[in-house]
């Protein structure tokens, strides 16, 4: 079984993708979109300043968001990926496709009568209730030869839209639509675990022990579906922790939920995670986490920043699972210029690193 994994993609500054051809040549059973599958915002390029929507009205925020879902479409289109047989496309979402850079749906600042701009604030029902149906559109109509002409044109249509927010989002062609819970039986003894990071995040101005990343709920979700006797994947928008990272707030490790999943593995040494993870515009793979958790970042699909020595292109990973070892791979840059490969194994018995 193989699973090939990445995210943060801009088609508007970068609408030759290159990447989704280099992972269609390499076969994978299932892709796994880690977010940020467009950007609303970035501060640099064509789109607008980190923030700048959370002032945008409803309508706005709809053309943008269907405009970028769209162009985003039609960047992967002719890339092969959807005409191999079998392959299985599962997602979750991150700040840039949520709302805005480093937006969250839960609860707001501590201090609520300090002077906060909007884009510090929770992001509000109606644009997340914007954000989650094209979302869906979009993963829905990857594989469709036409794109959907954008439906929120009025405050109306808006209005119609009637999601429950307090149920995660993700998505799986593993599973029905709507469904309630992100799990997904990948192999037989490998489960994939799809969590939504930004719908109940909290504000990060607030004391730390009042703040949570996936919510009670969710988190508690992750903690039944962690098994002893199959590999769980976690699928996670943003990274474990800063390491190596000069400036990423949005890690778990801001939020208690990174305590609590350390603790919690620690009461079960004979679970195997794989925690999957995006966001920071390159790759990594971390044995040093604890015994039972590995962490493999790919990031940086499609985010150029003018330079291609950065290696924030062309940027994914490939396990593949054999009965012993799952070998990982992992690429960055965009050829001819500047691409830079790497293998490593993970021994499954031990669950660590061999090479
Ligand atoms: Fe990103």
């Amino acid at each position: 079984m193989k699973l090939a994994f990445t995210s943060c993609a801009d088609p508007l500054d970068s609408p030759q993708q290159p990447v989704w051809a280099m992972i269609a040549a390499k076969r994978p059973d299932h892709l796994l979109l880690l977010g940020d599958q467009m950007y609303m915002d970035y501060g640099a390029g064509l789109n607008p300043g980190n923030g700048k929507p959370a002032e945008f009205d409803d309508l706005e925020f709809a053309a943008h968001m269907h405009h970028r879902y769209q162009s985003q479409w039609a960047a992967m289109q002719g890339s092969g990926l959807w005409q191999l047989p079998g392959l299985q496309v599962h997602g979750v979402w991150d700040d840039h496709d949520f709302a805005w850079n480093n937006s969250y749906g839960g609860a707001g600042p501590a201090d609520a009568d300090e002077d906060y701009d909007a884009h510090e604030l929770p992001v509000p029902p109606r644009k997340q209730q914007i954000s989650r149906h094209l979302f869906r559109q979009f993963f829905r109509h990857l594989r469709a030869p036409v794109y959907p002409a954008n439906e929120l044109t009025t405050e109306a249509a808006i209005a119609r839209l009637a999601e429950d927010l307090r149920q995660p989002v993700f998505h799986s062609e593993a599973l029905p639509a709507g469904a309630p819970e992100g799990r997904v039986v990948l192999a037989p003894g490998v489960n994939l675990l799809l969590t939504d990071g930004r719908s109940f995040r909290s504000s990060q101005e607030r004391p730390h022990a009042q703040r949570t990343l996936l919510g009670r709920t969710q988190m508690d979700w992750l903690r039944r579906n962690i098994d002893d006797h199959a590999v769980s994947i976690i699928a996670s928008g943003c990274t474990l922790d800063r390491n190596g990272e000069l400036t990423n707030p949005e890690c778990w490790s801001n939020y208690p939920d990174h305590d609590e999943l350390k603790a919690f593995l620690a009461l079960r040494p004979a679970a195997q995670v794989l925690l999957l993870s995006g966001d920071v515009h390159n790759t990594s793979l971390r044995d040093d986490h604890g015994p039972n958790l590995i962490e493999v970042v790919a990031s940086g699909a499609a985010r150029p920043m003018g330079n291609v020595i950065l290696h924030d292109r062309g940027n994914h990973a490939v396990l593949e699972f054999g009965p012993t070892t799952i070998r990982v791979g992992r690429h960055e840059g965009e050829p001819p210029v500047h691409t830079w490969n790497s293998e490593s194994l993970i021994d499954r018995a031990s669950w660590r690193v061999l090479s």
